[in-house]
């Protein structure tokens, strides 16, 4: 091992950050550009299952906090794709590897929302697993990973408090709104599990990101430590959560481009990144 691989291994293995101009292995920084795209991808891809609720939100209240959610995953989509450029990618490359299928985007979002409470059921299920998930990564070994992490955990926690609060709403109105929540809460609990990947058993990334320090817990750690904080909001809330036996051929299917919507978001996609040509134009001249 010559002196800047073991500069590399000590660092890591101190818990201190890995820095754009420190020397790293091909394969940590391939790793890293394949996790922090796919997280990018899934911010942005994130935005459209409640967008499109946010024209039919039942208030003004409803709608002004559903639009800076909304906005505000659009920002963690930006704060990512610049940690990933320090990797030397462009976000150009990374757009066009989300179109081709090269580069994936968190399945969770290719499940329709047909219901308003799907909007709760959103903040509170699928921003609680990405807290749970994306705290742990504010110490990644990879320094503007982490950073970028900092705010966006910040702002995770009003969007999973705001979808919370809207469930709880909703739960103290008509017997007709707790069925809607109910109802979502079964379309969403399992597929939020899948959210944290496949078991450790089954996972081929895990065990090099574990030493790599990218990750710092593994996929079914995150998904317990999320069942663990989710069932007494549950009983708070007055839902049952469905068993937690998942089917991961479930999610192979979904990650595999074929899930209730995923043609859907990357069409949505491909047409908002056409819609954006002239502004990319404009700004290039
Ligand atoms: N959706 C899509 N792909 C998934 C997935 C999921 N739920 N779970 C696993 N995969 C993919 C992985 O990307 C990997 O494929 P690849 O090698 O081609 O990239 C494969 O399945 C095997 O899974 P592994 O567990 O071995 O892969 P990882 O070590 O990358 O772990 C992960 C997967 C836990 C999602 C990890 O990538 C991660 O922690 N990513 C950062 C957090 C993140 O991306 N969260 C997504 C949601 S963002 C969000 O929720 C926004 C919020 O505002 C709502």
């Amino acid at each position: 091992m010559d002196d800047l691989e073991r500069q590399f291994e000590e660092t890591v293995a101190r818990h201190d950050r890995i820095e754009p101009r420190d020397w790293m292995p091909e394969g940590y920084r391939r790793t890293l550009v394949r996790q922090i795209a796919q997280h990018a991808h899934s911010e942005v891809i994130g935005m459209q299952p409640e967008g499109a609720w946010i024209t039919r939100a039942p208030s003004l209240r409803r709608k002004q906090v559903l639009l800076a959610k909304v906005q505000d995953e659009a920002g963690h989509g930006l704060y990512l794709y610049s940690a990933a450029e320090t990797l030397g990618v462009t976000r150009d490359e990374l757009e066009a590897r989300l179109m081709s299928g090269a580069q994936k985007y968190s399945s969770i979002f290719n499940y329709p929302t047909p219901s308003y409470a799907d909007v709760g059921t959103i903040g509170w299920l699928v921003d609680g697993a990405a807290i749970c998930n994306q705290v742990p990564l504010c110490r990644t070994s990879y320094g503007p990973y982490g950073r970028a992490m900092v705010r966006i955990c910040k702002e995770e926690s009003f969007h999973q408090r705001q979808g919370f609060e809207l469930l709880m709403t909703m739960m103290r109105g008509t017997d007709e709104q707790r069925a809607m929540v109910q109802e979502s809460v079964d379309r969403f609990w399992k597929p939020a599990l899948m959210m944290f990947g496949p078991p450790d058993a089954e996972s081929p990334n895990t065990a090099r990101s574990m030493a790599w320090g990218i990750k710092r817990h593994t996929n079914d750690e995150l998904r317990a430590r999320f069942v663990e904080m989710t069932a007494p909001q549950a009983e708070a809330l007055g839902v049952t959560l469905p068993g937690n036996d998942v089917d991961w051929d479930e999610l192979k299917r979904v990650v595999s481009g074929d899930g209730p919507c995923n043609a859907e978001r990357l069409a949505h996609r491909q047409q908002a990144h056409d819609d954006g040509a002239w502004v990319r134009e404009a700004a290039s001249r």
